[in-house]
């Protein structure tokens, strides 16, 4: 059966398509550059925005794998009438972790229940932060990283969880049955503090990098010369909040239960990404 999967561009979407395409799932890899698509997938052009593309990107699939817009207010509204158009008889959500555990009218929140409120078999994946922030998401961290050698974060701890494995918990939850109203929370094998990631990227570059630990109008002076919109800030600057007061502490054992494999650590995604010889894997 055909998956739609949305994002199929970005850091954990296109993990997903590969993990499907591994498997031999038929996938439409939706996006705005349906161009930058790879592999054996159909591309189709998908913008949240533009509703005239929702139908034609959407096509026969059966299976959606969706994560919906996050500085968006509106992003749960959105969501409730794509569904409620499409055919499809499943959908898997890509939330976050910790999501679960905010008020029904938090902008995540609502998006989940959105979706477990569209009357199609529905399954929620909740990721802790991903590893590749540290070196595919330019503004998050990887720009400051590169040129400065600087981690602008905070205190607190998170289950950094490689895009890999979310990937694969996602494949799993889309090619099997039994996941039907379920919530799964993906987390690496450890929760580290930013400190702790420092060291390793450090150690294993050979580089000199160190935590900044910045104060939030500091790191809302330092994310505002993104250019980014407000909405995206002030949305960082939340989830750094929320690490400060531990809500992407806690490790499961969901990945292993979805798979039977081991989280990836964070010394196994720096030994391919940072080690001066590293070839970058998928
Ligand atoms: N980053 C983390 O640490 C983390 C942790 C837990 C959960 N999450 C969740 O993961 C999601 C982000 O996933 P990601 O990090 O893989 O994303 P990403 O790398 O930032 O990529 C964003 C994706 O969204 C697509 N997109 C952006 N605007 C769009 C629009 N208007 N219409 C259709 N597609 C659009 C982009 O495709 P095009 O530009 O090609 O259109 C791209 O594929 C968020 O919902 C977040 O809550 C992230």
């Amino acid at each position: 059966m055909t998956v739609w999967v949305e994002g199929a561009t970005g850091k954990a979407g296109r993990r997903v398509v590969a993990a499907l395409t591994a498997a031999g799932v038929p996938v439409r890899a939706a996006s705005r550059h349906p161009g930058a698509a790879r592999g054996p997938v159909t591309p189709v052009r998908f913008d949240w925005y533009d509703e005239t593309t929702w139908a034609p990107a959407l096509g026969d699939a059966g299976t959606l794998f969706v994560k919906g817009l996050d500085s968006d207010d509106g992003a749960a509204a959105l969501v409730a009438r794509f569904l409620a158009a499409s055919q499809a008889g499943r959908v898997v959500l890509m939330s976050a972790a910790g999501v679960d555990r905010t008020p029904d009218h938090a902008p995540r929140r609502a998006v989940e229940l959105a979706v477990q409120r569209s009357g199609k078999r529905w399954t929620v994946l909740r990721p802790n932060w991903f590893l590749q922030n540290f070196d595919e998401d330019e503004w998050v961290f990887a720009k400051a990283l590169r040129e400065t050698g600087e981690l602008y974060a905070g205190s607190g701890r998170a289950g950094f969880t490689d895009t890999r494995d979310l990937a694969d918990a996602a494949a799993a939850v889309l090619t099997s049955p039994g996941h039907d109203g379920r919530g799964y929370t993906i987390t690496g094998p450890a929760a580290l503090t930013f400190g702790e990631v420092a060291r390793v990227l450090a150690e294993t570059s050979g580089r000199p990098i160190r935590l900044r630990d910045v104060t939030p109008a500091e790191h809302r002076e330092h994310f505002a010369k993104s250019g980014r919109p407000e909405a995206w800030v002030d949305h960082m600057l939340h989830l750094f909040e929320l690490v400060r007061a531990g809500a992407f502490a806690a490790v499961t054992d969901d990945f292993r239960r979805l798979t039977g494999n081991e989280p990836r650590t964070l010394a196994a995604y720096a030994e391919e990404k940072w080690a001066p010889a590293a070839v970058s894997p998928r």
